[in-house]
């Protein structure tokens, strides 16, 4: 048995699932992707830490890209960004293979994205104001008088306005994400990038940039990627999600059918394909459950083998 999708998002739903249960082609005709990774894979060193990756991400939507440590999360992003290139495949952004442009081709596509990083990444010998100011400064001929009259602008959209004037040391972990992410919206990003947004902050202000993602969304019509492992976050803000496990999609599905999994009764588990037996109970952090089930053979083979 598995897990039929909802019919609440006919678009998102069809699209980049890999089992028989669900199709893979929209059986509706609807926009482009605004961004489409195909077949990408990834080697370090020789080694492959991501393969097959298919897919497609929509004008607007908030794709949650989730999976345990070392399954290639951040990764992905990297390579979304163009800060690192694929071994294999094609990474469309706007319909254009990122993969094959120059740096300076690269650098007009990247002022149409604005990326959070985790630790909010401000220069600590700069204001707030100043730390949003500079990729108007650097990518716009704007007078200052205007980009003063913009910086104001993103930092009320992120409740920081009357902090303008203090340095990174001086403000929280929180306000920091905050500012990092106004200093993302600078310039009016197509597509905002996460990097575990709510990493290292407490359980309310972690819900408050939770409130503050989803409220940009819809006041400016951004699509955004979310990396996290923090369940009860992607939860709140997904529209669409995409499970990786070492390297690999499980699935990408609605929030919804992530949601009727996470909360099927425990009885019908056993009749699930394996991969949703191991999705499941990473959202749900299940102490047992195919996960724990795995790491405990490869440490007894790993064990026997190099004894
Ligand atoms: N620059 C690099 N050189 C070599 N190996 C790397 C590099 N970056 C990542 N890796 C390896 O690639 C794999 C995926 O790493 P990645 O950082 O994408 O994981 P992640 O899902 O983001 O994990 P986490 O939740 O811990 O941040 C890991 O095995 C990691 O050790
Ligand atoms: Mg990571």
């Amino acid at each position: 048995m598995s897990l039929t999708t909802p019919n609440t998002n006919p678009q998102a739903a069809t699209q980049g699932t890999s089992t028989p249960s669900t199709p893979s082609t929209p059986s509706t005709p609807g926009p482009e992707p605004i961004i489409r990774c195909t077949n990408i894979a990834k080697l370090f060193d020789g080694r492959t830490v991501l393969e097959n990756i298919n897919l497609d991400i929509y004008p607007g939507e908030t794709m949650v890209i989730m999976g345990g440590s070392g399954s290639g999360k951040s990764t992905s992003l990297r390579l979304m960004i163009g800060s690192m290139r694929p071994e294999q495949g094609t990474i469309e952004m706007f319909g254009k293979d990122i993969c094959t442009l120059s740096e300076s081709q690269l650098n007009d596509i990247r002022k149409q994205f604005g990326i959070l990083f985790q630790s909010g990444a401000l220069f600590n010998s700069m204001t707030i104001a100043e730390n949003v100011a500079l990729p108007l400064q650097e990518h716009t001929r704007l007078d200052q008088d205007i980009i003063d009259i913009q910086v104001k602008i993103k930092l009320e959209l992120v409740g920081l306005r009357e902090h303008a004037d203090k340095y990174p040391s001086q403000i929280s972990g929180g306000m920091k994400k905050r500012a990092g992410l106004a200093r993302a919206l600078a310039l009016d990003p197509k597509i905002l990038f996460y990097d575990e947004p709510s990493a290292g902050l407490d359980p309310v202000t972690s819900a408050q940039i939770d409130q503050l993602m989803l409220a940009l969304t819809k006041q400016l019509g951004v699509t955004s990627v979310v990396v996290t492992h923090e369940m009860d976050s992607a939860f709140t803000i997904a529209d669409r999600m995409a499970m990786l496990d070492k390297g690999r999609i499980l699935k990408v599905e609605t929030r919804q059918w992530y949601e009727r999994l996470r909360d099927m009764p425990a009885e019908q588990v056993a009749d699930l394909p394996e991969d949703e037996q191991l999705i499941r109970q990473f959202l749900r952090g299940d102490a047992d459950g195919p996960i724990t089930a795995r790491r405990d053979q490869s440490a007894f083979t790993d064990d026997l083998f190099n004894s």
